[in-house]
């Protein structure tokens, strides 16, 4: 029977098929999401059949991987990405099982490096027709290193497909709570209200993680904690909470509101700490002397009146003291603070990304009983407590958005180009990391240059 959904992945005995797409793919199966008339081709150089391939992904994934659900989806076939002999075969696999309105995938699980090889074949074996939307080319991060390469890539890109073929996946925007981002922004008067610097006293941006680079040396010796986490999700984040009001949901407007806060940011240099976890030498395929941050804080500012002076701090590393990622928005005082001679503490929104997603809100409070203290208390709703069912991950919400043709999730070459522009311009600063054997070192140092205790 032909199928109407074809995903062929390219590299797709690396980590992230076993860890992200195949169990999320999995899941949409099962839960319907897709169709059951669905077919993923995984490709490869090693010598495995569709069974012995299952078997090595189920091993090699660091969840339990339910494989029985994809025995019947998935063909693996033996494949040089960079050989254009080996393409008429794929071709002809494809061919064989499609139909006139057949959405098809093809999702690059590679190094950028075989980006523009290919792109190439894909495009010279007809594999995919520029222009047809029906056919979408999938592909993450790193999109470059730096300005130019990313423009270079994206210019190879655009030669072969055109922009609205390609959907670059940052998977922070599919996590529950950025999704909610907007909503508690725009969808609640009394944070819409007071959603300025005349209310807003600091934001802070964290993404810390226990793990250490887990065997990527690789890529990760070459990227470092500013350009792996900061130029991507610590900035999709930023932008999300600093934007203006888009004037519309659609995802272009609301992609260009994004765009306008990323020019508007600027860094203070003397904010710039730059960290390594003391180990990470030692990490296989690490070279003796690299100087790469694995650990990065710095002091930003958004120069848009509605900003304007308000810090905003963005803090990601590895080998820290737990796997976290939450945004912290500060208020100002109240006019009446003053007279209390109470230790009353400002208020503050949290938005919690991980582990548990959801929202807190930082208020005092009476003490109960007979004396007037104050106390400070979090309301606090847990998004996952809520959920019926399993919360969906985020690739399962990206993966569904691409067969769906949703856009709004996927980062636009302008978004990348500015955040590039942003990164290149902190990378002129970058000092030789100072050495952590735990975030007990680095706080010191936040409160120091900032007077701010992180989290
Ligand atoms: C990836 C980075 O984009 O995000 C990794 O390359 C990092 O270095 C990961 O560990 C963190 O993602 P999450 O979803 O675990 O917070």
């Amino acid at each position: 029977m032909k199928k109407d959904l074809i995903i062929t992945i390219f590299g797709a005995t690396g980590d992230l098929t076993s860890r992200k797409l195949l169990p999320a793919l999995s899941k949409l199966y099962q839960d319907e999401q897709i169709s059951k008339n669905t077919l993923i081709i995984a490709l490869g150089r090693r010598d495995y059949d569709s069974k012995t391939f299952l078997a090595y992904m189920k091993e090699s994934s660091a969840a339990a991987l339910d494989t029985k659900p994809l025995e019947s989806l998935v063909i693996y076939q033996k494949m040089d990405i960079s050989n254009p002999k080996d393409y008429p075969a794929l071709v002809e696999l494809i061919q064989a099982n499609k139909h006139e309105k057949t959405r098809e995938l093809f999702y690059l699980a590679i190094a950028p490096e075989l980006f523009p090889d290919v792109s190439y074949h894909i495009n010279t074996s007809k594999l995919v027709t520029q222009g047809d939307i029906n056919q979408s080319i999938v592909f993450e991060k790193p999109f470059g290193h730096d300005l130019e390469s990313a423009k270079a890539i994206n210019e190879m890109l655009w030669q072969y497909f055109d922009e609205k073929q390609i959907y670059r996946i940052d998977h922070y925007l599919g996590k529950e709570m950025i999704q909610n981002i907007m909503m508690v922004r725009f969808a609640n008067r009394i944070f819409e209200e007071i959603w300025h610097n005349r209310s807003i006293k600091s934001v802070k941006i964290i993404a810390k993680e226990e793990e250490g680079i887990l065997g990527r040396a690789g890529y990760y010796d070459s990227s470092g904690a500013l350009k792996d986490m900061v130029q991507s999700h610590l900035l999709q984040m930023l932008s999300l909470i600093a934007m203006e009001v888009p004037m519309s949901y659609f995802s272009d407007d609301v992609k260009n509101e994004k765009v306008k806060v990323i020019k508007h940011l600027s860094f203070d240099k003397d904010s710039l700490i730059f960290g390594q976890y003391r180990g990470y030498l030692e990490e296989k395929n690490i070279p003796k002397d690299s100087k790469t941050d694995t650990f990065v804080f710095l002091k930003t500012y958004v120069n848009t009146p509605r900003f304007k002076g308000v810090p905003f701090y963005l803090m990601t590393g590895k080998k820290l003291d737990a796997k976290e990622s939450l945004i912290i928005i500060e208020f100002e005082e109240t006019s009446e603070q003053r007279k209390w001679n109470l230790p009353l503490s400002t208020n503050k929104l949290y938005i919690k990304i991980a582990p548990l997603d959801g929202v807190g809100l930082i208020l005092n409070s009476k003490v109960p009983g007979l004396r007037d203290d104050v106390e400070t208390v979090e309301l606090e709703y847990c998004i996952a407590c809520h959920a019926v069912g399993n919360m969906s991950e985020a690739y399962q919400k990206l993966l569904l958005d691409i067969t769906e043709h949703h856009k709004s999730l996927f980062t636009r070459w302008d978004e990348i180009e500015t955040s590039w522009h942003f990164i290149d311009q902190i990378k002129k600063h970058q000092k030789d990391p100072i050495i952590y054997q735990s975030y007990e070192d680095l706080k010191p140092l936040i409160f120091e240059l900032t007077k701010e205790e992180m989290k």
